[in-house]
């Protein structure tokens, strides 16, 4: 029997459309919008999509966005420096650094620049410990999206084998985290994990995140297992997911497709996390 397709579309419309209303709400109590400046550095084309989408998502909910272009000989100095000044500017609550940046950049120090409740991202190590602890602050998009979607389709998550492909600070760890405070049992794989197939045809939920076009396959997955597909690849004029979605179709109960998945969901979380950092400083 074919896996039902989960669709990351109409669930992030609902989740939207729940953070416009609220947004709607605070511009009445505040008198200001939520604001998300996101920053990007250099020409990455996907990046520049990836921004673009962002920052139409919060003009349609209702949040102010402002995206600063930097060129890709920023130094680290000038970037710090730009994050300082929104660091201190009260109609920025939320602050977004797209990734990657230029190699000459300390991702890191950049990312721990940021002041923790304006860290939409949930990349700071003080909102990564507070997720460690169980304090669900700021959350990671991506990861936070998917728990929303195994929620809003009544997916166990309880008691449940979880598999996450994948040891990444965006996706694979936090993921963990999110899996764990609902009292799944998780296991996360990575390039060194001896007889991955056998491992991931534990899990109940399957989570890709390793950046492989099409690396899971029928003989991965448990049958009628959930499986997620993290992924975002090119491959000739096609973008295709970490899981080859014909093969596994057959054997998962359900599967997230590429494109049109877990991607609506990151920036549904987005501005989630944008209205949720100015409820904080706002108060
Ligand atoms: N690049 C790809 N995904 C992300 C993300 O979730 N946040 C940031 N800042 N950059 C990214």
């Amino acid at each position: 029997m074919a896996a039902e397709v989960l669709d990351g579309k109409i669930t992030a419309a609902k989740l939207t459309e729940e953070v416009k209303k609220e947004v709607a709400e605070f511009r009445e109590r505040f008198g200001i919008g939520p604001g998300l400046t996101v920053v990007i550095v250099g020409e990455d084309p996907a990046s520049k999509v990836y921004v673009s989408r962002k920052h139409k998502a919060c003009i349609d909910t209702g949040i102010n966005s402002e995206v600063i272009r930097l060129p890709e000989t920023t130094s680290q100095e000038e970037l710090l420096a730009t994050i300082d000044r929104l660091n201190g500017d009260q109609a920025v609550h939320g602050i977004l650094v797209q990734l990657p940046l230029p190699k000459h950049i300390d991702a890191e120090k950049v990312l721990e620049h940021i002041r923790p409740d304006k860290d939409v991202d949930g990349f700071h190590p003080v909102n990564v410990g507070n997720l460690c602890v169980g304090r669900e602050n700021l959350v990671p998009c991506t990861p936070y999206g998917i728990v929303k979607m195994l929620e809003m389709n009544e997916i166990a998550i309880e008691g449940k084998r979880a598999v996450i492909i994948g040891r990444s600070n965006i996706v694979g760890k936090p993921m963990s985290m999110l899996l764990l405070a609902r009292n799944a049992t998780v296991t996360v794989c990575h390039s060194r994990t001896k007889d991955l197939a056998a491992v991931c045809r534990e899990g109940d939920i399957l989570v890709a995140a390793i950046g492989k076009p099409q690396f899971v396959t029928k003989d991965m997955v448990k049958p009628g297992a959930t499986v997620i597909d993290v992924g975002i690849n090119r491959v000739g004029d096609r973008l295709v997911g970490d899981v080859n979605f014909a093969d596994v179709a057959g054997t998962a109960g359900h599967i997230t497709p590429v494109p049109g998945g877990v991607g609506p969901l990151t920036i549904a979380m987005l501005l989630h996390n944008t209205l949720k950092a100015a409820a904080l400083q706002c108060k």
